[in-house]
């Protein structure tokens, strides 16, 4: 696609192959310029406000509950075609019923997110960290003999996976199941992944996970543990337990969060390391014992890849924003991508920089909808890293990585790498 041909009024940055076939960033450049709060006429049939620039991204989210609901039409795009006559479909009326925790707006939302924080706090997460250097080596070590491997599905997709499934306390025997699901939820337009047309590969993936997690949560009302799912099956608001509804819900939320998102922050992180900058690869190599390098590399890693592209917000009041009129119950797209590259806010937007000192990027939004598992995930990138630069500092690509085709989710699909065959590392 040739970017410079593009009117911004043609623009479908619905198209799910948009984000795999083209690189948005000059189309997004030139919103953030000539029309930062664009109102897009979509040739699905339902306009949308496209928001840009990094300030009016900001003040969308630090305006949820007041201005602005994540519950009248969910926290992002909806997937697929029927869109263009929004009636409310099965996965609406589920976001409009305030069955998942990032589709809840107001009190219900801050009494479920407060009761569900606890293993994404400091203490938890300290405790955490031997786990998550043991995981991460042994996924590494798995490919080592072998010289080469997919870094997007035998490493990156494999640490959140094997994380998130130890948090919520998830059989073994199941992980790659729930992750396939979680794949056709997350990118359903995508072939590999396909299983009837769009819409039923992603219900298909939706019904599969919170089927699963339902009954295991309930099971875990009876017989708690120490997980994610038992303080699922524990948390109350107003007084009762969360219905079979919001259980799996919020359980898929949990297992999918963690998935893509991560996995594609590495990925790109990764992608852009030994690929263009190969310079700050070998920095780094020297400073991979170093936590606050090591830190900021990670940010850099969500900056860089944005892995969700964007989020949605209904207008719940009439509002002004840079200097456009939005009406209530108009469409607010907030595209992270684009307000990551944001030239007035991070200086050389265009270059991955390991070691940014200034980076206060809206990867993982901001508010009271701020990504509960950021800290996590930052976690779990710093100690990845490391141990690739340490087990693997002769890292290559080895030919173009495969972009998915998914509107939320940029990422990575398969990225093929080499480096000298070795024997595993010792742990
Ligand atoms: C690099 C990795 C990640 C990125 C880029 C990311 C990004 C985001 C973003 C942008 C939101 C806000 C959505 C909105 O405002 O509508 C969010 C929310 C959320 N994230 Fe993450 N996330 C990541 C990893 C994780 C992990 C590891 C977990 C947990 C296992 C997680 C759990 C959640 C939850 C539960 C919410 C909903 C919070 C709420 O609505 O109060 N995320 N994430």
């Amino acid at each position: 696609m040739e970017a410079a041909s593009i009117e911004l009024d043609e623009l479908n940055l619905t198209d799910p192959a948009f984000f795999a076939r083209a690189d948005p960033d000059d189309i997004l450049r030139r919103l953030r310029r000539d029309d930062p709060v664009h109102w897009t006429a979509s040739k699905l049939g339902r306009p949308y406000w496209s928001v840009t620039k990094y300030e009016h991204v900001k003040h969308v989210y630090a305006n949820d509950y007041t201005q602005f609901s994540s519950q009248r039409w969910g926290p992002a795009l909806p997937v697929g075609m029927d869109w263009a006559n929004p009636v409310p479909g099965d996965m609406m009326s589920l976001f409009q019923a305030g069955a998942q925790l990032a589709a809840m707006d107001n009190e219900p939302h801050a009494n479920l997110r407060r009761a569900l924080s606890r293993r994404f706090l400091r203490p938890s997460l300290l405790a955490l960290e031997e786990t998550i250097r043991r995981l991460a080596q042994e996924i590494v070590n798995d490919v080592l003999p072998r010289g080469e491997c997919d870094f997007a599905q035998d490493i990156a997709g494999r640490l959140p996976i094997a994380l998130i499934s130890h948090i919520m306390d998830i059989p073994r025997q199941d992980w790659d199941r729930l992750a396939r699901y979680a794949y056709m939820n997350a990118a359903p337009a995508d072939p590999e992944f396909r299983d009837g047309t769009v819409e039923e590969t992603a219900f298909k993936g939706v019904f599969g996970l919170t089927e699963y997690c339902t009954k295991l949560a309930l099971e875990r009302r009876k017989n708690p543990g120490d997980d994610l799912l038992s303080d699922l099956g524990a948390a109350k608001l107003d007084g009762e337990y969360l219905s079979d509804l919001l259980l799996g819900f919020n359980g898929l939320a949990f297992f999918s969060a963690g998935h893509e998102t991560t996995r594609n922050a590495l990925c790109g992180g990764v992608a852009q390391l030994i690929g263009q900058d190969k310079d700050e690869w070998q920095r780094l190599i020297e400073k991979r014992n170093d936590t606050a390098v090591m830190h900021a590399a990670a940010d850099e890693c969500v900056r860089w890849s944005s892995p969700l592209t964007h989020n949605m917000r209904t207008a719940t009041c009439d509002v002004e924003l840079g200097g456009k009129q939005i009406r209530e119950g108009d469409w607010v797209v907030t595209w992270n991508c684009s307000a990551n590259r944001d030239e007035d806010v991070f200086e050389a937007p265009y270059t991955f920089d390991a070691g940014r000192a200034n980076n206060p990027h809206l990867g993982f939004a901001y508010g009271p909808h701020t990504c509960l598992g950021a800290n996590l995930a930052r976690m779990e990138m710093r100690i990845m890293l490391s141990v690739l630069l340490e087990s693997v500092p002769d890292l290559e690509l080895d030919g173009e990585p495969e972009i998915a085709a998914s509107l939320i989710f940029r990422g990575i699909k398969r990225m093929k790498v080499r480096f000298e065959p070795r024997a595993p590392v010792l742990q």
